[in-house]
C-alpha cells in the first residue's frame, strides 16, 4: 500500500513567530481531530525548519521538508543549501523541481536529475514535481510533458532508488490562481504517470509511488480530488498557511 500524504509547501511566506505559531496550531488540531495514517509535511523556508521540528519534536504524525536543495553537496556556493546540510538536521523530505524554481530559477531536467541523486545519496526523501502551462494543455501535449519531465529527472534511477520518490503533479495553471484542475484531469494524468512508470519500472514500482496532486487545492475540493484512485494525496500552497483550512484538507484524505 502507498502511503497517503498531505504536504504543505509554505513558499517564501511568514515570519518565524507566524511560522512557530501555525505550526503549533496545527500539530494540535492533528493530534485532535487526524485519525488514521496520513503523513504531513510542512515544507517550511530553511531557516524555520529547526525551530518548526522543535516545536514538533518527537511527533511522528508531523514531518519537516526543505523547498529545494543544491545539485552540489558543499562548497563555494553562495546562497545554497544542501542535501547533506539537510541530513545532517535530521529533515527528511525535500521539494525538488517545483514549477517556480523551473520558472524563476531556471532549474531543467538536466539540474533535477542531479538534484534528485544527491537527495537520494544523502537518504531524503524527494517530492518531486511535474506539470504541464496552460498552453501546453491547450494543444494537448500535457501528457507527453509531463512524461518527458519524468524521465529526464528520474528514469536514470535504478528502482531501489525510484521507490523512495514521491512525485508531485501540478498543473502550472492551476497554482496560486484559485483554478484547481477537476478530478478528472487530476486522476486522468495520475493515470498516465503510474502507467509511464509501470512501463518502466513494472507495475508493482508504479503502485507503491505517492502521487500527490497540487495547484489551488483547498478545504471545499480536496475531497474530491483525494478520492480519485490515482491521488494518493496533496501538495498544498496558500491553503497551507492558514490552520484551519490546512487540517480540514488533511482531513479529507
Ligand atoms: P497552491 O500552490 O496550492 O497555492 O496553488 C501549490 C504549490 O505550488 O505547491
Amino acid at each position: 500500500m502507498r502511503s497517503k500524504i498531505v504536504a504543505g509547501n509554505w513558499k517564501m511566506n511568514k515570519t518565524l513567530d507566524e511560522a512557530k505559531a501555525l505550526t503549533s496550531e496545527i500539530m494540535g488540531m492533528v493530534a485532535d481531530e487526524v485519525k488514521g495514517d496520513v503523513k504531513v509535511v510542512l515544507c517550511t523556508p530553511f531557516p524555520y525548519l529547526i525551530p518548526v521540528k522543535n516545536i514538533l519534536g518527537t511527533s511522528s504524525r508531523i514531518a519537516v521538508g526543505a523547498q529545494n536543495a543544491s545539485e552540489h553537496e558543499a562548497g563555494a556556493y553562495t546562497g545554497e543549501v544542501s542535501s547533506v546540510m539537510l541530513k545532517s538536521m535530521d529533515v527528511p523530505y525535500v521539494i525538488l523541481g517545483h514549477s517556480e524554481r523551473r520558472q524563476y530559477f531556471g532549474e531543467d531536467g538536466k539540474l533535477l536529475a542531479k538534484k534528485v541523486d544527491v537527495a537520494l545519496k544523502h537518504g531524503l526523501i524527494p517530492i518531486f514535481c511535474c506539470g504541464e502551462p496552460l498552453e501546453v494543455r491547450e494543444r494537448n501535449e500535457h501528457e507527453a510533458l509531463v512524461c518527458r519531465q519524468i524521465e529526464e529527472a528520474l528514469f536514470h534511477l535504478n528502482e531501489e532508488s525510484l521507490k523512495k520518490i514521491v512525485i508531485a503533479y501540478e498543473p502550472v495553471w492551476a497554482i496560486g490562481t484559485g483554478k484547481t484542475a477537476s478530478s478528472q484531469q487530476a486522476q486522468d494524468m495520475h493515470a498516465v504517470i503510474r502507467k509511464h512508470l509501470a512501463g518502466k519500472y513494472g507495475q508493482a514500482v508504479a503502485d507503491s509511488i505517492s502521487i500527490l496532486y497540487g495547484g489551488s487545492v483547498n478545504a471545499a475540493n480536496a475531497k474530491e480530488l483525494f478520492a480519485c484512485a490515482d491521488v494518493d494525496g496533496g501538495l498544498v500552497g496558500g491553503a497551507s498557511l492558514k490552520s484551519r483550512e490546512f487540517v480540514e484538507i488533511i482531513k479529507s484524505i
